[in-house]
């Protein structure tokens, strides 16, 4: 057996001698030998400086750099404080007239691989961030020159960022996020910033995370500062609530139904009062741990969440239907008779106790919350 491994391992590896022609290999060395020489002449015998910006001051021309995304990852929204992380993709060009050469001098070459730590790196970083790291380590970062001077510099960043969240309508919320870029150092005179985002961007970095879908990817981001050169990204965003419809309206709808049940099931309310209030007070109990889930879920500001006031009000109406249980018991005398024996007539005279109708009365009013509540739900908005 392991014979037979290291055969088929010697097999591979001869398998995967590649091999050369002649010419190939003299045409290669002669692109080199121009590659050598056009580096020679771009670093060494222009003594180029990378801590030089290649900013002309004497006229009001700024370097363009143009940020375009080519990927993205949506890792999470903590939607309890407001913050958003992404990995990006990023193809950033700019022109540094320095790094410019004619092909015809240099055997045909027109584009060089270079390490970026030769290079004038222009500087950014996000604005409202907590986090912004580049993700590559410094070796690994190769940059592309064109003979015009163009640098194509593609970078992997991962980035926290806040976010204002608009809860009221949670778990059916929508959301606006700008992903904003800026320089510190060089202003608008100097640098010129803009954003773009790639044609070949993958589609499936709509899909989002799981519990958030991504309508739209734009550039269009709309904060300006006089001084500063800002751009950036927008983002919109839909949640997936089908989470919270199972875990927590479901098990507050079934509670509040199963509680009413319990308590108004039948008309003899007076003889065990205090077993159904005791129900009533332990789905109660239930419905606070139930509120205790929404509530880590959300930022705690002024807008008070569509989800929160489904709960509430489930709560609401199981302590309307206790104090009910109290008042239907202690007036109904006159309702309470001798059950007559039979199935029929045992529901004839619950059918015209007052525990039916308010019995009714909550269910319709549970059931109308429920409705309500999922008539927010709007699908898959798609704009
Ligand atoms: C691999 O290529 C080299 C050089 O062309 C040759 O000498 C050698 O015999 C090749 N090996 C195999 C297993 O084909
Ligand atoms: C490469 O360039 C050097 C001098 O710059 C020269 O001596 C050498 O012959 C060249 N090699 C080829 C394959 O052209
Ligand atoms: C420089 O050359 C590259 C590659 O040919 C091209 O994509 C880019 O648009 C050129 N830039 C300018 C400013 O002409
Ligand atoms: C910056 O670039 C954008 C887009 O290329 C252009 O519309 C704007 O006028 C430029 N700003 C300056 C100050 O050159
Ligand atoms: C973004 O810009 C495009 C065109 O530039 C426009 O059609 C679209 O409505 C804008 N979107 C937003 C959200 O402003």
């Amino acid at each position: 057996m392991k014979l037979l491994l290291f055969l088929s391992f010697i097999i591979i590896v001869a398998s995967q001698n590649i091999t050369y022609d002649q010419d190939f290999l003299e045409e290669f060395d002669l692109y080199f030998n121009a590659t050598q020489k056009l580096y020679k002449k771009l670093f060494d015998d222009a003594d180029y400086k990378k801590d030089m910006a290649p900013i002309f001051g004497r006229i009001n021309i700024p370097v363009h750099l143009l940020l375009e995304l080519s990927y993205m990852r949506l890792i999470e929204i903590d939607s309890e404080t407001q913050q958003v992380s992404l990995v990006l993709e990023i193809i950033n060009h700019w022109s540094d007239l320095r790094l410019r050469w004619d092909p015809e001098d240099y055997n045909g070459v027109n584009v060089l691989f270079v390490n970026s730590g030769i290079l004038w790196i222009p500087e950014y970083s996000a604005s409202d961030s907590q986090e912004f790291e580049l993700l590559a380590p410094d070796a690994q970062r190769f940059a592309r020159l064109y003979n015009n001077g163009t640098v194509y510099y593609e970078t992997t960043i991962f980035m926290k960022f806040s976010c204002k969240l608009n809860m009221w309508n949670f778990p059916f919320d929508v959301q606006s996020c700008g992903i904003g870029f800026q320089t510190y150092s060089l202003t608008k005179q100097g640098f010129n910033l803009s954003t773009k985002v790639s044609e070949v961007m993958d589609p499936s970095v709509l899909e989002g995370n799981g519990e958030w879908c991504i309508i739209s990817l734009t550039n269009n981001y709309t904060v300006e500062v006089p001084t500063l050169s800002l751009a950036g990204f927008q983002l919109r965003l839909h949640r997936e609530p089908l989470f919270y419809v199972f875990v927590i309206v479901l098990p507050c709808f079934l509670l509040t139904t199963l509680s009413n049940f319990g308590m108004f099931w039948s008309s003899r309310v007076k003889e065990d009062k205090l077993g159904k209030m005791s129900l009533g007070l332990a789905s109660m109990m239930a419905m606070t741990v139930l509120l205790d889930l929404a509530s880590q879920q959300i930022h705690k500001n002024a807008n008070f969440p569509l989800l929160g006031w489904y709960v509430i009000i489930c709560t609401i109406l199981i302590s309307l239907g206790c104090i009910m249980v109290v008042l239907i018991s202690n007036g109904c005398q006159q309702v309470y008779r001798k059950p007559k024996p039979g199935l029929l007539a045992k529901l004839e005279q619950y059918v015209f106790s007052r525990a039916f109708g308010a019995h009714l009365l909550f269910q319709g009013a549970n059931l109308t919350n429920l409705i309500y509540f999922l008539s927010h739900w709007k699908g898959h908005p798609n704009s």
